[in-house]
């Protein structure tokens, strides 16, 4: 455990600002509950997201996109819930709320405003992408961790305003990663506070798994193969160029993660083309 600085935050810090993040509204809570019940039918997921107008058009725009479109129109939410599965409707649901959330500037970590948003989205078709070269059998639950992984940003970023000097120099003069800096300046890093909004929000525990551990996935244990998915994402994103904070390259890469999803070069540079494929040809990401 690293010892932390003056300037830790408390426990009670953490939870008085996790409780200023929105709760899911309930018609996203109902939705969410529908997709994991396997009684309830595409009619039924149909009759709640309509309720819901901006969400309609969203999950419709995703669903006749370039990463989901098959060969027809889809023109009911009923007709994507059939042909791309519920667990397909759930991400894009997710993707839909949780974009209001990080849709802000954080100048902590030098990211304007969209640009957390922007990311975590590409990260979520990053994710999706290796899941699916990886035969992941959830491919849409990958694209979920991809999209919530940094969550913990919102709520650290002001703590890292402050302390960005004592973060930087501990990354530059010590040679530590950007987390493990987080940890002795602030006492908790990105991953730790993200995992205690997925709490809140009462995802499940695979996912709040992914977002505590995704810097460091030799930890987890409820569902290893989804952690090394989204943290091999993460370094592809920035090997891209996409990422863009002053985070950047300063995080540790654990190979273990290659090896434990069988990838080998060839299959990730064809990972990063298709990512890049889709990034290019397609108005992919959401406006919120
Ligand atoms: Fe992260």
């Amino acid at each position: 455990m690293v010892e932390a600085k003056s300037k830790a935050l408390t426990m009670e810090d953490i939870i008085s600002k996790v409780k200023e993040i929105p709760p899911f509204p309930q018609t996203v809570m109902r939705i969410i509950e529908l997709t994991n019940d396997p009684r309830s039918g595409a009619k039924d997921l149909e009759a709640e997201i309509m309720k819901d107008q901006g969400l309609t058009t969203q999950i419709l725009k995703l669903a006749n996109s370039a990463f989901y479109r098959g060969r027809r129109k889809i023109d009911t939410v009923a007709d994507a819930s059939i042909l791309l599965g519920f667990s397909a409707i759930q991400s894009m649901v997710l993707a839909t709320v949780v974009g209001s959330v990080m849709n802000k500037e954080l100048p902590g970590y030098a990211l304007e405003k969209e640009a957390l948003w922007k990311q975590s989205q590409i990260s979520a078709i990053m994710t999706r992408t290796i899941a699916k070269k990886v035969k992941y059998s959830k491919p849409d639950q990958a694209y979920t961790a991809g999209l919530l992984r940094d969550i913990g940003k919102v709520i650290l970023d002001t703590y890292v305003e402050n302390g960005y000097d004592e973060i930087n120099a501990i990354v530059e003069n010590e040679g530590r990663s950007f987390i493990v800096a987080e940890e002795i300046v602030l006492g908790y890093h990105h991953g730790q506070i993200g995992a205690k909004i997925a709490e809140k929000w009462n995802l499940p525990e695979e996912l709040v798994e992914v977002i505590a551990c995704h810097h460091n996935p030799a930890v987890a244990f409820v569902n290893p193969e989804l952690v090394a998915i989204t943290h091999i994402s993460d370094s592809l994103v920035m090997m891209m160029g996409i990422h863009i904070g002053i985070d950047g390259l300063a995080y540790e890469f654990f190979s273990d993660s290659v090896k434990l999803l069988g990838l080998d070069d060839i299959m990730l540079s064809e990972i990063m083309s298709e990512v890049a494929d889709v990034i290019q040809t397609d108005d992919i990401l959401l406006e919120i």
